[in-house]
């Protein structure tokens, strides 16, 4: 009895599991203009939202184009998240109702939001829709646009929470990393990538937002009808480049797209360089520990050449920084690790910073350029030597400098502030190298306290070391662009 009970209890399942699409809901907008090439846009929500919460972002979408465009809003997934397979069931239904209502074309295009644009983009390399549009969402960070088997528009709203913009910054670095112009250009029609100000994850829809956005959505700047009305511009302009068979729209459209594609080059390029500057371009230097022994380096900084390498332990952990000396000065070799927090918790990936968790340094201290490069002593003259805290202070400054004004503006009215407490100073190597940068999250602001280590320096060819370990100054960016104006979570 109770196997066959059991039994039962597994059909059941598999039965509702195999059967779940059809839980799916399709609500079908009717096309605003009676006639111009008819493309059918089909939603897919974000987790926790209801297929009619999009009908105003839809809306303004017809509004803003010329095309004939129908619209179907999906919905009542099961346990509200749209995964694959019910984004398969779904686009499915939906086009089976747009022919019965009357549509003639078979222009499909996918329009996901958040988790929604991302099962959508899996299921869309194979299947009939002719392009996909992502609202605050993006393609997995393994794929290249280049490759992408269907034309994708991107849209990412510069205070969207969950797909935060220096995630979307490495979005745009692959269009970027195209390698002919011929391919940029293609890039740039194919699979725009679109940045849009003061706009949040919440008004890629409308109406109330589930818990999980409420708490790492950042406040927009813009109201609800502006958004929708840009978004519908800009999704316009991308089906119109697409599908319209008028070859003086498509041109307009064109020229719209490479305007609002060179605004957001604009926007990104200072999230990008402050990457680089964190692990260059060949992955095996960092810049901001040249600078930073320049720095240290201080008055001697004329006559000191620093280079660095990326090393990762155990070499790191052994390594030591050098110092030879040549005709005009020193050269002082230095090394650096650069550590990044796991991306395990996937339900909260959109909690996890692009930006490394911290540098680790290995430089020459300045007592040991002075040793090596004032042979009169006059080193009473010399300032003090500079500490790991005055390095994350010019990270943090200059992430400032390069962030927009508004972002500025922002950070300092309702941002909250970074701390910088005194260095924790250590004594040795392995004591150094087993203690992690402190770096909290408190209702006052984002507590950092760096880990430093300076070892005396003795001779002319042994160096003495300045050891730290620093806040990236890609960290310090989203801390200001993003992260400090997050509501305060424990
Ligand atoms: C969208 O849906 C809401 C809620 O059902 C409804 O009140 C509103 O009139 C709809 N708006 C449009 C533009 O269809
Ligand atoms: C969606 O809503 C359900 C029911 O209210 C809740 O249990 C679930 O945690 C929510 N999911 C997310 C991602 O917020
Ligand atoms: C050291 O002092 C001597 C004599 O005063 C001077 O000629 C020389 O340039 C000084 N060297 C440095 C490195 O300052």
């Amino acid at each position: 009895m109770a196997k066959l009970m059991s039994s039962l209890l597994i059909t059941a399942i598999a039965f509702a599991l195999i059967n779940r699409c059809e839980t799916v809901s399709i609500q079908i907008l009717q096309p605003i203009r009676s006639w111009g090439d008819e493309v059918g846009l089909i939603f897919i929500p974000d987790v926790n939202i209801t297929g009619e919460q999009y009908n105003k972002t839809a809306r303004a979408i017809q509004e803003a184009s010329e095309l004939r465009l129908w619209v179907v809003l999906t919905g009542d997934y099961f346990f509200s998240v749209p995964d694959t397979q019910q984004v398969e069931g779904a686009v499915n239904s939906a086009i089976g109702q747009l022919e019965r209502a009357g549509m003639n074309s078979k222009t499909y295009v996918g329009v996901g939001h958040g988790l929604g644009g991302r099962n959508l983009q899996s299921y869309a390399q194979n299947s009939n829709l002719r392009a996909i549009v992502l609202l605050g969402s993006s393609l997995p960070s393994h794929i290249s646009m280049m490759d992408y088997p269907i034309p994708v528009l991107t849209l990412c709203g510069e205070l969207d929470g969950l797909m935060r913009i220096p995630r979307v910054a490495g979005e745009y670095e692959k269009l970027m990393g195209a390698a002919k112009d011929s391919d940029f250009f293609r890039g740039v029609y194919r699979t725009p990538v679109i940045y849009i100000p003061g706009t949040n994850h919440a008004l890629f829809a409308s109406g109330q937002m589930p818990r999980f956005i409420l708490d790492d959505d950042l406040a927009a700047s813009i109201s609800e009808e502006q958004a929708h009305g840009i978004i519908g511009q800009h999704v316009d302009s991308f089906l119109t480049v697409s599908f319209s068979s008028s070859e003086s729209k498509v041109d307009n459209a064109l020229n719209q797209l490479v305007h609002a594609f060179s605004q957001t080059a604009g926007k990104l390029q200072p999230f990008l360089d402050l990457k680089r500057l964190d692990v260059g371009d060949d992955g095996r230097t960092s810049l901001w520990t040249i600078l930073a022994q320049e720095f240290f380096a201080d008055e001697l900084s004329d006559r000191v050449n620093a280079y660095n390498l990326i090393i990762k332990n155990p070499g790191f952990f052994l390594s030591i920084p050098t110092i030879t000396h040549t005709d005009d000065g020193v050269i002082a070799g230095t090394s650096a690790l650069v550590h990044y927090d796991l991306k395990t918790t996937w339900k909260r990936w959109h909690a996890v910073y692009e930006s490394p968790r911290e540098i680790s340094m290995k430089l020459v201290s300045k007592e040991s350029f002075r040793l090596a490069l004032d042979s009169n002593h006059t080193s009473r003259l010399f300032s003090k030597p500079h500490d790991c805290k005055s390095l994350n202070r010019l990270a943090f400054a200059l992430a400032l400098t390069v962030s927009s004004e508004d972002a500025k503006e922002r950070y300092l009215k309702r941002g909250r502030p970074i701390i910088f407490e005194e260095d924790e100073m250590l004594e040795s190597n392995l004591h150094w190298a087993s203690r992690p940068l402190y770096m909290k999250e408190t209702e006052a602001g984002l507590v950092v306290r760096s880990v430093g280590m300076i070892t005396a320096a003795s001779g002319r060819m042994i160096s003495g070391r300045h050891y730290c370990k620093v806040i990236s100054p890609y960290r310090a960016m989203e801390w200001i662009n993003v992260n400090s104006l997050r509501p305060f979570k424990k």
